[in-house]
């Protein structure tokens, strides 16, 4: 059994940022309401017609990360992509990457977890690395929500929160087992899945010709929906549970954290868990006052960010840990 270990990181973030007051300007919000129950100021909105999806904002995440973990493209050996909100229904997103990196015939798998999609992503890669299956597997969590978000007060619940936005990592394998990724813990409770959850189009409920038989401009069926006092709720008590979970797996006390890094779902979320946890601001790290919620992006953005800013040494202990729609969740604990 070997280890993995995250190489290269990268981000791509697209240029245009739409502020708390450019939203008032669309619906009925103001900065002060965002600000103080999410923590958002700004966040990025593709702008239509700029060329950047899904896919290619992954493919630049993923360049970065690539020349940074110093390889080539030729030595990826598989991929995951993490995204809740791919360019095509079907097929996902990877094989765009495959594709567009000139990237040999390799597997190329899509992750469907939505805000945990990063972690479940890691953990799979992880494991193929652990096998020996594989050897550079390429990991990305890219979103593109703007476009697919209810600009009008009805929607204003759910549509500040979100942001674009892509982040990826290369994972080697590691023959020192103390050291890389440590321990993946995921799950899920199903019974929530309507809490949090974009309904059509879908199988299940309303699938496209339903759409176009009703021809309803009020139908929402195709916005997300979210119950958000109910999800913070349960994000707070699985957050803990699951990084509780990860660091007791590896004996280590709440601590041995060198930094956290929580999916940016709400700024009170991981203020929250701060406290929990008792970690000083230098062992927390936050974007989401710039870039909002980014769901399977947020956290190799936020990843990426703190290590460009050298708040990530190698011995750290560092904690990812995510929460969100299906409900999933789950944790990684890596020894830097
Ligand atoms: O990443 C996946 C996981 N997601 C999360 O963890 C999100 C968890 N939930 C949350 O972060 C919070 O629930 C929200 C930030 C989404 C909402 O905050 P809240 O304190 O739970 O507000 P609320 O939904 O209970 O709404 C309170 C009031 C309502 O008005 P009334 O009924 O009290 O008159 C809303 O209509 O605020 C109103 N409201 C807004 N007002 C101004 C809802 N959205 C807005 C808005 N601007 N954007």
């Amino acid at each position: 059994m070997y280890n993995s270990k995250i190489i290269g990181l990268g981000k791509y973030l697209p240029d245009n940022v739409v502020t708390n007051d450019d939203l008032s300007k669309m619906m009925d919000t103001n900065d002060e309401w965002i600000t103080e129950r999410t923590g958002i100021k700004e966040r990025r909105w593709v702008k239509p017609g700029s060329g950047d999806t899904t896919a290619t904002m992954g493919v630049k995440a993923a360049k970065q990360a690539i020349e940074r973990a110093g390889i080539d493209k030729d030595d990826i050996d598989f991929i995951v992509f993490a995204t809740l909100s791919p360019d095509m229904y079907f097929p996902g997103p990877g094989v765009q990457v495959q594709h567009a990196l000139g990237i040999k015939t390799v597997g190329a798998l899509d992750v469907r977890n939505q805000c945990s999609g990063f972690i479940y992503a890691l953990s799979v890669a992880d494991n193929f690395i652990k096998t020996g299956m594989y050897k550079n597997i390429l990991v990305i969590g890219s979103e593109l929500h703007s476009h697919g978000l209810d600009k009008t007060t009805r929607g204003r619940g759910v549509t500040v929160i979100f942001g674009d936005g892509a982040g990826a990592a290369v994972l080697t394998r590691e023959e020192d087992t103390t050291k890389g990724v440590l321990s993946t813990h995921l799950h899920s409770q199903g019974e929530h899945a309507e809490e949090l959850v974009l309904v059509a189009p879908g199988m299940g409920k309303r699938w496209v010709n339903d759409i176009l038989a009703d021809k309803d401009p009020n139908d929402e069926s195709y916005f997300p929906h979210m119950n958000g006092q109910f999800v913070f709720k349960n994000a707070v008590v699985r957050f803990s549970e699951v990084i509780m979970e990860g660091l007791m797996q590896n004996k280590l006390g709440k601590e041995d954290i060198s930094m956290l890094i929580p999916h940016q779902a709400n700024l009170r979320i991981a203020q929250f868990i701060q406290k929990k946890f008792a970690l000083s601001n230098d062992q927390v790290y936050n974007n989401i006052m710039r870039y909002g919620n980014t769901t399977a992006a947020s956290i190799p953005i936020a990843l990426t960010e703190a290590w460009e800013e050298g708040k990530i040494k190698e011995g750290d202990n560092v904690v990812l840990a995510a929460f969100g729609s299906g409900f999933t969740w789950g944790s990684a604990i890596i020894k830097w």
